[in-house]
């Protein structure tokens, strides 16, 4: 039996042993990505990168960490340059952002950097043992870089950024659909022919309370078979997450929308993908641990939880406005200006200008990554803290 075939087998033995032969997709989806030895995050192959399943923004260049670094770099200061600094990375991927905001904060922003410790909450041992390699020369020269998990973490210990790209659509989510009128949840069941979704009641209040915070009834005006998802352990990490810090911010980068348009009457197949081989589908029971499983992020439920735990909202917008705000168009600007008019350049330069402009471009780009959302929440900050504005939410400069 290969990997992905024993994986099946382990998720059709734990639907045996269930209560009524069925788990709910949030469980499978937590063993098929997070299973310690056959799970998608688990298997030590590159996953993530141009060889793996999919990219994320860090694999366009160093730039996105460095300009990351520069909101950091923002809020250290903002918090009155406090000794002690840490910035909390959760879901670090390869350690690609970490090893690109380090090396920019120890280059322009020493005083920051004296004051850094990074610290990183990563749930796959693969990616965690890869970003020890790629971050031991950084430790090697002094730097406090732990890793550890959220629990391991003492309550109100952190001061700095909570900072997170692209982990949040990672976390397994309830996937819902609509049958006459009745919201019900998608269970999985398993037999000779594999794994099957069934629709059935909801498994937890929780999901119903869900949409109730929103204000959004889906049995009224939503069409029969109208399918969407629901992220509760998003929730869940974000008590968490503000558990931990005692004065500071969660900066929140993803795929994802506010709610009114997630929850959208024309999104009626929901925004789970799967991702094989840079190909996506949307079929979760194939390649079972060999694909990955995503769904956008409802951002709204983020801001409404936070607020309740007592967060403040600072901003919400779009990478590439937050990106642009930070320097990156200045960034693009200066790579117009790195060949001297009339000098003979050769086409290798040219190609590498060129590569480098639509990595930026993609990084922007409002078809694609430059439309992820960008969440912003304090903790712990003063009137006038809050009332200063971050750099990446103030109006980037048009060009
Ligand atoms: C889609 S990858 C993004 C990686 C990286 N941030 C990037 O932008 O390239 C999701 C990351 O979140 C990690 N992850 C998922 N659930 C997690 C959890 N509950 N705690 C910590 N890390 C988690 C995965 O192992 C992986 O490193």
């Amino acid at each position: 039996m290969n990997s992905s075939e024993q994986l099946q087998q382990i998720i059709a033995t734990k639907i045996q042993h269930s209560e009524k032969q069925r788990i709910t997709f949030a469980e499978f989806m937590e063993v098929a990505l997070y299973h310690p030895q056959f799970g998608y995050y688990s298997t030590p192959d590159s996953i993530i990168g141009p060889q793996g399943d999919f990219v994320t923004s860090p694999h366009m260049g160093h730039d996105f960490g460095e300009v990351v670094a520069e909101q950091f770099a923002d809020m250290w200061v903002v918090l009155g340059e406090p000794d002690d600094f840490t910035v909390m990375e959760m879901g670090a991927g390869q350690g690609l952002v970490a090893v690109d905001a380090i090396a920019h904060l120890k280059t322009h922003h020493p005083k920051c950097f004296q004051a850094l410790s990074y610290l990183i909450v990563e749930k796959s041992p693969a990616l965690k043992s890869e970003q020890q390699k790629r971050l031991a020369h950084w430790q090697q020269e002094g730097l406090s870089i732990t890793w550890k998990t959220l629990d391991e973490i003492p309550s109100n210990s952190l001061t700095g950024c909570a900072f997170s790209n692209e982990l949040v659509d990672a976390f397994p989510v309830h996937w819902l659909e609509l049958h006459n009128q009745q919201l019900q949840e998608v269970w999985v069941t398993y037999s000779e022919n594999g794994l099957k979704a069934i629709p059935g009641e909801l498994s937890t209040e929780q999901l119903a309370q869900y949409f109730k915070r929103l204000d959004i009834d889906l049995a009224t005006g939503y069409p029969d078979g109208y399918r969407t998802e629901v992220n509760l352990a998003a929730l869940d990490w974000l008590i968490q997450v503000d558990s931990k810090l005692r004065r500071g911010y969660i900066l929140t980068i993803d795929y994802g929308y506010t709610a009114s348009r997630y929850y959208s009457l024309a999104r009626r197949e929901g925004t789970l993908q799967c991702y094989y081989r840079h190909s996506h589908h949307n079929d979760p029971f194939i390649h079972v641990g060999e694909q990955d499983l995503t769904a956008h992020v409802d951002f709204t439920s983020l801001e409404k939880q936070g607020e309740e735990l007592g967060l403040a909202t600072l901003g919400f917008t779009q990478q590439g406005l937050f990106l642009m705000a930070l320097g990156l168009g200045d960034r693009l600007q200066q790579l117009s200006h790195s060949t001297e008019p009339n000098q003979p350049v050769t086409g290798q330069a040219i190609q590498k200008i060129m590569m480098q402009r639509e990595a930026l471009q993609q990084l922007i780009s409002p078809m694609g990554l430059g439309n992820f959302g960008v969440l912003i929440q304090g903790k712990g900050l003063t009137q006038t803290e809050i009332a200063r504005p971050l750099k990446g939410l103030t109006i980037p400069p048009m060009y």
